[in-house]
């Protein structure tokens, strides 16, 4: 028995996974080390953990690194992040050490741009206190009523999250998209065709970071965070904005300066904002300058934080860690 034991792989789990636990804990061929404590995972006590195992699954605040590999050992086989973002992990060392990445793209798309419209529908309409008088509380509107403007969305980052909240923003009258993708990213004439097609838009259009910031009235920052995109979202991009229109974060607070968000909203360069994440989160108190700016509606980085996503990415990431362990087939597998 006790070689058995011995030949289970051992997993090293950073968070309690709630309801998705039993998909790893009825299991008998593998050894699971769980983070005892319902708080973020201990660094210490990580790379205390690590050592021997053949798979840890990780989240966005635990940097998998040199240090992480070297505390683990040569079995490492597998990192799995719970995330769509994987930022906080090394890429590249993986690949030199031949650590296969899992993460948890698409389950939640939908929840995501469920949040962004609402962002933006809060953003518009940011008055902090109630009062009603004919046009003192009033916002630019972002559905298409007969007498309004022609309204252009604006997408800085145009993947997965970015289509879906398009998709949901054409019942609302929208007609005209402009997108600037990642300077990597090839143009992709084909997939703007159908997309056109299919919302029966009057223009979808590829532009530079300019344009996007001059005609966009909502914008939504919906690009990966990392030092590409590092306040790509500063004082000169805001200065560009619309006077009434509004930026809607949900992808990573690196890409927007906060100390330029704030004075862009004090300024009224641009109407509102609406936040998902912030620079420097989750250590945001009541002196940060988006909390006290009245014309931002912040909420704490849960645009995933359904029940059905939450259960979806864990039910991923566990699939990833497993399929890791074991050499086989991990369902999302980064550099597939
Ligand atoms: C992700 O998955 O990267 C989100 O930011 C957290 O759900």
């Amino acid at each position: 028995v006790s070689h058995l034991s011995n030949a289970r792989p051992k997993v090293v789990i950073c968070r309690d996974l709630g309801p998705a636990m039993p998909l790893l804990m009825e299991r008998t061929d593998i050894e699971v080390v769980l983070w005892p404590e319902d708080r973020g995972c201990d660094r210490a006590w990580l790379l205390k953990n690590i050592k021997g195992a053949a798979g840890a699954l990780v989240l966005l605040p635990d940097p998998i690194n040199e240090e992480v590999l070297q505390a683990a050992g040569p079995d490492l086989r597998v990192i799995s992040t719970m995330s769509v973002g994987y930022e906080h992990i090394d890429l590249p060392l993986m690949a030199q050490r031949n650590i296969r990445v899992g993460y948890t793209p698409d389950v939640l798309t939908e929840a995501v741009a469920d949040l962004c419209v609402m962002l933006a529908l809060m953003a518009v309409m940011t008055w902090p206190k109630y009062a009603w008088s004919p046009f003192t509380f009033c916002g630019p509107q972002i559905s298409t009523m007969a007498s309004s403007p022609t309204r252009t969305v604006g997408f800085l980052g145009f993947g997965r999250i970015a289509q879906s909240t398009l998709t949901r923003l054409v019942a609302f009258g929208v007609t005209h998209c402009i997108y600037s993708g990642s300077a990597t990213s090839a143009p992709n004439p084909a997939r703007d065709a159908a997309l056109q097609a299919k919302h029966k838009l009057a223009a979808l259009e590829r532009v530079d970071l300019n344009r996007l910031a001059s005609e966009s009235d909502v914008l939504f920052v919906l690009t990966p965070g990392g030092k590409d995109t590092y306040h790509l979202v500063d004082a000169a991009f805001l200065q560009k904005m619309k006077p009434m229109s509004v930026l809607v974060n949900a992808s990573r607070g690196t890409v927007v300066d906060s100390d330029a968000l704030a004075t862009a909203l004090r300024e009224k360069w641009i109407w509102g904002a609406g936040l998902d994440v912030v620079e420097g989160e989750p250590k945001i108190n009541g002196d940060h300058p988006l909390v006290r700016e009245p014309k931002c509606v912040m909420v704490p980085h849960i645009a995933s934080a359904t029940f059905e996503t939450r259960m979806a990415m864990a039910t991923r990431a566990i699939e990833n860690l497993l399929g890791g362990v074991f050499g086989t087939e991990m369902p999302a597998e980064l550099g597939d």
